[in-house]
């Protein structure tokens, strides 16, 4: 069988976002620091850093803006920023004329349903598209890119079962604000592979396909073969979080997105490039469990970390299984 795949995928890492946001380990903000700079230098050509949201909404990016300040950035590599609404974008603003940080590029957040842009960002859709339009503009007069998601595609935790049309209207409505791309969310993975298909043949067919990214939560453990089907379009940007840390905090039992060790393993098999080093993932993923006392949620790292244990032991006549072609 052959399957149609890019011949390079760009991943964006949002661990240190989407991941951190939901972890109920608390984490010093150097820590934080840490885990982008370490991620960065894995490869990764963008790695989410934060969000300018509510305090007492999210508690875990509320040192945001400190992270930004102190943060040692690479060159080539992109920081997005979460902001929700036009006060969020003011801190991002304040933050690079007081300090000269480079914020470079900002991402925005809306929804497929009324229900779930309600409890998320409380306000309806047509609301936040008007909110949101306005933080484009203005993070565009700054000389920012600006990135969107669109959350419940393939599923609400209130309403059930998404309209693709309705992605479709509100992706584009993304696009016209002056997104360079946005991001399809299954913010509850509960998407399957021939749902992703159809919804990103309709998303397609109104948007540029160079535009789409996948942003596939792994709930219920399709996030990986979702990534293929949308892959299979020539959608050639996927989201992931190292050792599939997170979730969201408006989705209950949501948990976090595809694991960036899994996709990159997954991809490299197929002879895909990504540009990231699996092995320093690898070590990235198993070093921020540590810190927040939970067990690593990448099948690949699990693996990996077994093999490495076999063969420290290998005096012991210890064998690892190494799958054909691969050395990582
Ligand atoms: P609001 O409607 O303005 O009002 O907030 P509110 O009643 O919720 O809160 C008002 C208070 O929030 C005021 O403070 C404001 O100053 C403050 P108070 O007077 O009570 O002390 N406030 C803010 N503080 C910091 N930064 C701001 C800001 N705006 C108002 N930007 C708002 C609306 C959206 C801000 C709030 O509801 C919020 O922060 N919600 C959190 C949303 C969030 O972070 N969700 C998770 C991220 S989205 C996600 O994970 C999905 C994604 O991964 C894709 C996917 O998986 O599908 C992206
Ligand atoms: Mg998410």
């Amino acid at each position: 069988m052959s399957l149609r795949v890019p011949a390079r995928v760009r991943v964006v890492e949002v661990g240190p976002r989407d991941g951190l946001q939901n972890e109920p380990g608390a984490l010093s903000t150097d820590t934080r620091i840490e885990l982008i700079e370490r991620l960065a230098a894995c490869g990764l050509p963008a790695v989410e850093s934060g969000a300018f949201v509510s305090a007492r909404w999210v508690p875990r990016m509320a040192d945001t803006a400190e992270v930004l300040r102190r943060l040692v950035r690479r060159p080539g590599v992109d920081y997005p920023v979460l902001v929700p609404n036009p006060q969020g974008l003011e801190s991002a603003i304040e933050l690079a004329r007081t300090h000269a940080v480079p914020v470079g590029e900002v991402a925005v957040f809306t929804a497929a349903t009324e229900s779930f842009c309600l409890r998320n960002t409380h306000c309806t859709v047509a609301q936040s598209l008007e909110r949101l339009r306005a933080v484009a503009h203005a993070a565009r007069a700054q000389g920012w890119r600006v990135r969107g998601y669109v959350s419940v595609a393939l599923g609400c935790p209130y309403e059930g079962e998404v309209d693709p049309g309705a992605v479709a209207r509100v992706g584009a409505a993304l696009i016209d604000m002056g997104c360079y791309e946005v991001s399809i969310g299954d913010t509850i993975g509960v998407g399957t592979p021939g749902q992703v298909h159809r919804l990103f043949e309709a998303l397609c067919r109104e948007i540029d396909p160079a535009r789409l990214a996948g942003h596939f939560h792994d709930t219920w453990g399709q996030a990986l073969a979702n990534a293929l089907a949308m892959l299979d379009l020539g959608v050639a940007t996927l989201d992931a979080s190292v050792a599939g840390l997170g979730g969201c905090p408006y989705a209950p039992g949501a948990t976090g997105n595809v694991a960036t060790e899994d996709l990159v393993y997954m991809l490299h098999g197929m002879g895909v490039e990504t540009g990231v080093d699996l092995d320093r993932l690898v070590d990235t993923g198993a070093w921020i469990c540590e810190a927040l006392g939970r067990p690593v949620g990448s099948r690949t790292a699990r693996a990996m970390l077994a093999r490495r244990a076999a063969r420290a032991s290998d005096a012991d006549g210890a064998r690892a299984f190494v799958p054909a072609g691969k050395d990582a």
